[in-house]
């Protein structure tokens, strides 16, 4: 199969719509990372999205809606804060699992009474869900584990003669994927922690928790049990105060490969001579840039040295938990 890939074009949307209306998947630029995306209703379409990314079959999946879509039939009612919720943050990185009326395919799901739903900001996924109008489910456009994908290239890379279409948005602002907020109790909770941050949502909601599974409990999300965004190549992970140890290490890989550093720019000031790529300094720059620095070391690189940032604060929750997890620091709480 040849794997297109179309900006804003004559006819894209046109070509995306028939392609969906087929059981088809087609990847799609959002604001937070690109989405592998499929009929929602159709149980055929949503397993070819499982079966595609090599998804575990208990991890369910998000449907994206256009604005304008009314999501009543597909939820169970909502808590008051959610609509305020919805109101302050959508359309945006925000996701919001309601009790489901168990109207789209069971797969979405995978058995959960719950059903997520975002509605993201990007103008591209915003014409294609206008299009299609129908809910999509989307999981982030990468082989599962591998690194979530920032540009239509990163998906080309992991679905080239897989998938027929690829909606080309540029690269992605956010950088990294929504918050996931469980809005099924009295007071949210955040599932997955993004670029909408438990300070956003309590200033609106009075208040948010976030979720930490204990040892050896199932995750309420499940996606926060594998480990993910990996880069295909060995890793090393040290703490800004263990700099003499980071270099030690990336001298002795450098008498036989090729390391790389991945680290703030403050740190790679200090790094002269030595190869790096620059997250940034703010923590929405560390999220713009963390998977496409990940996706870059792993072809330049065959040792990448991840230094945790010393930034603190804001979407530092998200950034860190996602470079973590990349680096195999920290993995959720079952092992597969
Ligand atoms: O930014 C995003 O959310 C991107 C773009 C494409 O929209 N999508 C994305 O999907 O990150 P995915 O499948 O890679 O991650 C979805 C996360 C998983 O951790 C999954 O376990 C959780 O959302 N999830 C989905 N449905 C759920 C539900 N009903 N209850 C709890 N967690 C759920
Ligand atoms: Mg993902």
């Amino acid at each position: 199969m040849e794997t297109k890939i179309l900006g804003r074009s004559r006819g894209w949307l046109d070509s995306a719509k028939a392609l969906i209306e087929a059981g088809e998947v087609v990847a799609f630029h959002t604001e937070t990372v690109y989405g592998l995306g499929a009929n929602a209703f159709s149980d055929e379409a949503v397993l070819k999205v499982f079966a595609l990314k090599g998804r575990p079959a208990d991890n369910p999946l998000i449907a994206h809606v256009h604005k304008d879509y009314d999501i009543t039939p597909l939820i169970d009612g909502e808590p008051p804060y959610a609509a305020a919720l919805r109101k302050a943050f959508l359309p945006g990185p925000l996701t919001m699992v309601y009790p489901s009326t168990g109207k789209v395919s069971k797969y979405v799901s995978c058995g959960l009474n719950t059903l997520a739903i975002r509605v993201p900001s990007s103008p591209t996924a915003q014409a294609f869900l206008k299009a299609v109008d129908l809910p999509i489910v989307a999981p982030s456009a990468n082989l599962s584990k591998h690194v979530s994908p920032v540009t239509a290239r990163h998906v080309y890379d992991d679905f080239n003669g897989k998938i027929p279409l690829i909606l080309d948005g540029g690269a992605c602002s956010g950088g990294i994927e929504s918050t996931v907020l469980d809005c099924t109790g009295e007071i949210p909770q955040i599932l997955r922690e993004g670029l909408v941050t438990q300070a956003m949502i309590a200033e609106v909601a009075g208040e948010c928790n976030v979720y930490r599974p204990r040892t050896g409990e199932k995750p309420k999300s499940p996606g926060m049990a594998y480990r993910h965004y990996a880069p295909r190549c060995k890793t090393a992970y040290f703490m800004a105060e263990e700099l003499e140890e980071a270099i030690a290490c990336y001298k002795n890989e450098a008498k036989t490969g090729a390391p790389c550093f991945l680290c703030e720019s403050a740190v790679c000031a200090l790094l002269k001579g030595f190869r790096t790529l620059d997250l940034g300094g703010t923590p929405e720059e560390m999220a713009r840039r963390l998977y496409a620095l990940l996706r870059k070391g792993e072809q330049q690189a065959t040792l990448l040295i991840g230094i945790e940032p010393r930034e603190k604060g804001g979407v530092m929750a998200g950034v860190m938990n996602r470079m973590k997890r990349a680096f195999g620091v920290e993995h959720g709480t079952e092992e597969r």
